[in-house]
């Protein structure tokens, strides 16, 4: 149950907390709101106030970046600012040609279409979209065989917002085709300690500075889990402390949760032992990692390395996925002495 609690993994069950959470007003609704990113924030209030005084939809958006960092967050919130509806859907949902042709052809002028995991459309779909974002036109093939004849239809001008946790398998063609390319990064401690206070009032918390700049610290850069380290250390601080949180609270309970002072949880540190302990440093390829910490590749890929990567833990090379000695060292262990990674320009 920990572990679920703690997986940064974006899971149904996940989705399903943040829906709860949202009722209580979580999800900041406005730009305003939406805390860090601040570049992000700028370039999208130019664009969004552009679209809006010439009274058209915006371009279309695509936001990239590891789960949790706010993509369907920022869906939600253009719609809110263009003062239009919301239509969301994702990739794995989008089967077949057709699917997307209904959702297209049930929008309103000017609507936000959100497709989630847009990487994991098919080539299909992709095809039907491509003219739809272009020109606002669908073409339908009716029949099949020499009888097939294919059929346009205008669907209405819209926006499209695509969220993705890896730019990497989104087709050139498809990306093309997008006015603004997003790449969100991990938030900074002050960022997130901002959204920990913030988060606390609606939850009406009692925390102190010192309490929420520790979870901010731990919280992998990210603000789906600053929240919920955030519940957790509430409850921890409702039966230790009469509910209040500060600095003690704050490390006595995440300790408890298995999450250590950089914000590592148990997986983070089976990789980094796998790495070191079992493949000696590395390398070692990404599927043999996966199966060694028994996650699958993609919550591997995805989820766990952006982080130990930003964070200098491990680096990828030609070969596979090495530790550096800021790995060995969180671990407690001396790093071997042929251990090259001291210097990673080696492998730039
Ligand atoms: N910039 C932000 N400021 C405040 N809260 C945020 C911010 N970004 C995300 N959140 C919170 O984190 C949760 C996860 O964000 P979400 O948009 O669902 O991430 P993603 O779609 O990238 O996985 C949201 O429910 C929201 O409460
Ligand atoms: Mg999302």
């Amino acid at each position: 149950m920990r572990e679920e609690l703690l997986s940064p993994e974006n899971s149904v069950e996940e989705e399903a907390i943040d829906v709860e959470l949202d009722a209580l007003g979580l999800r900041p609704s406005c730009l305003g709101d939406f805390i860090g990113q601040p570049e992000l924030k700028e370039h999208l209030s130019i664009i969004l106030g552009a679209a809006k005084k010439r009274d058209q939809p915006s371009d279309h958006l695509l936001f990239a970046g590891p789960p949790g960092l706010g993509k369907t967050t920022l869906a939600n919130i253009v719609a809110r600012e263009m003062e239009v509806s919301l239509h969301t859907t994702s990739g794995p949902a989008l089967e077949r040609a057709g699917d997307l042709a209904a959702i297209l052809t049930k929008l309103e002028p000017g609507d936000v279409l959100f497709i989630d995991e847009i990487h994991r459309l098919n080539r299909a779909v992709e095809e039907v979209l491509y003219p739809a974002m272009e020109d606002f036109q669908l073409d339908i093939v009716l029949g099949k065989g020499p009888a097939a004849r294919s059929v346009r239809l205008a669907v209405s001008p819209f926006t499209l917002v695509g969220a993705t946790t890896r730019t990497g398998l989104i087709t050139g063609p498809l990306r093309d085709r997008f006015g603004l390319v997003a790449r969100m990064d991990y938030y900074n401690a002050a960022d997130l300690n901002a959204i920990i206070l913030r988060s606390a009032n609606i939850f009406e918390v009692e925390i102190d500075e010192d309490g929420s700049k520790e979870i901010a610290v731990r919280s992998r850069g990210t603000p789906r889990i600053a929240n919920r380290l955030l519940r957790r250390v509430r409850d921890y601080a409702e039966i230790k402390a009469e509910g209040a949180i500060d600095k003690e609270i704050s490390v006595d309970g995440l300790k408890l949760f298995g999450v250590d002072e950089r914000g590592l949880d148990k997986v983070d540190r089976a990789i980094l032992s796998a790495i070191c302990a079992r493949f000696k440093g590395g390398p070692v390829g990404l599927s043999t990692l996966a199966i060694s910490v028994a996650e699958p590749t993609e919550t591997v890929e995805d989820v766990y390395e952006p982080f130990l990567i930003q964070q200098g833990f491990i680096m990828r090379t030609p070969r596979g996925r090495v530790a550096t000695d800021a790995a060995w060292h969180h671990l407690g262990l001396e790093p071997p002495e042929t251990n090259s990674l001291s210097s990673p320009n080696l492998f730039s």
